[in-house]
């Protein structure tokens, strides 16, 4: 079997690479990925020599990169590669429509073409917009708020056209707020505990009393992983962690974590621009499959600023640069 993984430097893609490698002998791995910012090779030091794995620079947008990275064919295509970053898609949009719209598009034509037997389009539960009450499950409308979820969602829509008018072999996974090791520190869990390890202030949005609800990085990639090889042609699938949390409890045990106290290292800023105060998906298809989330939430979240106390080598060298241009346009003015 050879898999094609789009984005595979990036946080979740890399996860799923690390899986395969482990738990998949059988499975060789091609990892398509246009090392823009978020990327970093470093995510797949452990695995960057291993036999079943091959590295090819290149971005989904272009079809020639694409072809190369399918070769002589691939059994599935698992399309990690996105612009995710909901901060960064309110500054500046267009890179998200180009990669999660036209890239999407791009990987879907590919499939069409070569006829490849399995395409799984990695999406995000944002799709479904603010849930007021209750939780999303997969036939909800789509609301999205943002330039990134409009983004992601135009994405699932081509997929989706994609089943209905040439009956691709396509399925979708639609995840939850996901945290653990590697994540590049913009997105709340990683930046806090950065800027905390660094005796900094932690930029908290509005009231803080928006919901997410988080799933270990590890269990998204297993999920997936599920879905990959279980699902069946043509269906959504849900991936929910199940631990609901306010940005204020988050915040609280990311303090507590790193032995700092509200008072001083809290810096409370406007809030984001269309803010979603709450995601939350119901995921019993996936749990149908039999995949679960097994990581405990409040053990994860430990175990993740354990990790970044650990590994200041990985993180460091990202909080400088391009990331300190965009974290002084982001919150300087806030
Ligand atoms: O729900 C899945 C989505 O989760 C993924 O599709 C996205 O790619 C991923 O970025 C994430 O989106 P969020 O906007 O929920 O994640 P973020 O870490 O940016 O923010 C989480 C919450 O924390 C959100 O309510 C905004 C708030 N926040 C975030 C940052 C970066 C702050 O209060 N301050 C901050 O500085």
């Amino acid at each position: 079997m050879r898999y094609l993984v789009t984005g595979g430097l990036g946080f979740i893609g890399s996860a799923f690479i690390r899986l395969l490698v482990a738990e998949r002998p059988k499975v060789e791995i091609v990892n398509l990925d246009a090392m823009t910012y978020a990327a970093n090779p470093a995510n797949l030091a452990s695995i960057a020599e291993n036999p079943r794995y091959r590295f090819i620079k290149g971005d989904i947008t272009d079809p020639a990169a694409v072809a190369a990275a399918i070769g002589e064919g691939v059994d599935a295509i698992v399309n990690f590669a996105a612009e995710t970053h909901v901060d960064r898609s309110i500054l500046d949009p267009e890179a998200f429509l180009r990669t999660d719209i036209l890239g999407t598009h791009t990987l879907l034509e590919a499939l069409r073409e070569r006829r490849i037997p399995r395409y799984l389009q990695v999406s995000t539960d944002e799709v479904y917009g603010d849930v007021e009450s209750g939780e999303s499950i997969e036939s909800s409308p789509l609301r999205p708020r943002s330039p990134y979820s409009a983004s992601k969602a135009g994405g699932d829509l081509q997929v989706l056209a994609y089943r209905a008018t040439y009956n691709l072999p396509i399925l979708v996974t639609r995840g939850s707020n996901t945290y653990g090791p590697y994540q590049y520190p913009e997105k709340l869990i990683p930046l806090f505990v950065t800027n905390l390890i660094d005796d900094a202030s932690v930029p908290l949005y509005g009231d803080g009393q928006q919901v997410r609800d988080w799933l270990h990085v590890e269990d998204h990639a297993r999920g997936i992983l599920t879905v990959l090889e279980r699902g069946e042609p043509g269906e959504i699938y849900n991936i929910g962690g199940g631990n609901p949390r306010t940005n204020l409890e988050i915040t609280r045990r990311l303090l507590a974590g790193c032995g700092r106290s509200f008072e001083s290292h809290v810096r409370h800023v406007a809030d984001r621009e269309g803010h979603d105060r709450r995601y939350a998906i119901s995921s019993s298809k996936a749990h149908a499959l039999g995949w679960r989330p097994t990581v405990e939430f409040e053990r994860g979240l430990e175990a993740t600023i354990a990790w970044y106390r650990e590994n200041e080598s990985w993180w460091r060298p990202l909080k400088s640069g391009e990331f300190l241009a965009y974290y002084q346009r982001q919150y300087a003015h806030r």
